[in-house]
């Protein structure tokens, strides 16, 4: 074996294993911010991460994105967006997420599998039958390590998110399913945590109604904790 390659393998046995974490929640609960904390977090490790998201994270994901969020696919129906989300999925799995963390590099989805759960099969109607099919078709064996649902009442989510689109000034542009009613909210908050309640050695749930650096403390320990292996690594 060369040097170089002896190199590489003790360099490697160094490193944690790559892991994949992905959030979920609501609108304007604060994944967005909280993915991008956290890659950041990562790498103060020296850990190499990327961040995605879904739907989308590839430009044929990001394409289909468009077309349902858009409202182009409303008339469809659940059914019809459960598949479209899958095969955005697929491609996302494919092109982006399985070569990242073949390759050492955590991957952080802002979203992944439980929104298309929440919102077009317990939210929506489509039954359970047709959405564990479309999981396990875009997985493909590449299961999240560790889902984090952020967890606030809608209500007060509202409230950031109006915040957030006079920022960077989209008032008026809402998406397909931000102009759902307060209590379609409500209902999907409920099914996010039946769906953590039936996965609960994947998901952890974090209470996000602190400030953006108390929960970013928060994810953080929940990460620590179910990968230990962090806490050796060295802050650079
Ligand atoms: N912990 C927090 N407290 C108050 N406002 C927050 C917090 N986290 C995020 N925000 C703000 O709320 C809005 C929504 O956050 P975002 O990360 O985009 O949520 P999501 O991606 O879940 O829809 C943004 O304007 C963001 O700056
Ligand atoms: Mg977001």
């Amino acid at each position: 074996m060369t040097k170089v390659k002896q190199k590489a393998i003790a360099k490697a046995k160094l490193m944690p294993k790559a892991r994949f974490i992905t959030f979920e929640g609501g609108e304007g609960v604060g994944k967005s911010t909280q993915a991008k904390r956290l890659v950041n977090s990562l790498k103060n490790k020296a850990i190499m991460a990327v961040r995605t998201r879904e739907p989308g994270g590839t430009p044929k994901a990001e394409a289909i994105r468009s077309f349902i969020l858009q409202g182009k696919s409303e008339s469809w129906g659940a059914g019809a967006e459960a598949i479209l989300f899958a095969s955005a999925r697929l491609d996302h799995v494919n092109e982006l997420i399985a070569p990242n963390l073949k390759k050492g590099t955590w991957v952080i989805s802002d979203r992944f599998l439980d929104s298309t759960r929440a919102y077009q099969g317990l939210t929506g109607g489509v039954n359970d039958t047709l959405i564990s099919a479309l999981e396990e078709l875009a997985l493909n064996d590449n299961n999240p390590d560790l889902t984090i649902l952020l967890d606030m009442d809608p209500k007060k989510a509202f409230q950031r998110m109006r915040t957030r689109d006079a920022d960077k000034s989209l008032a008026g542009e809402v998406d397909r399913f931000e102009k759902e009613n307060l209590d379609w909210h409500i209902k999907l908050r409920e099914n996010f945590i039946k769906i953590a309640n039936n996965n609960t050695k994947r998901f952890v749930i974090i209470s996000a109604d602190k400030s953006e650096e108390d929960l970013a403390k928060a994810i953080w320990q929940a990460v620590v904790s179910k990968f230990p292996e962090l806490k050796e690594e060295k802050k650079t």
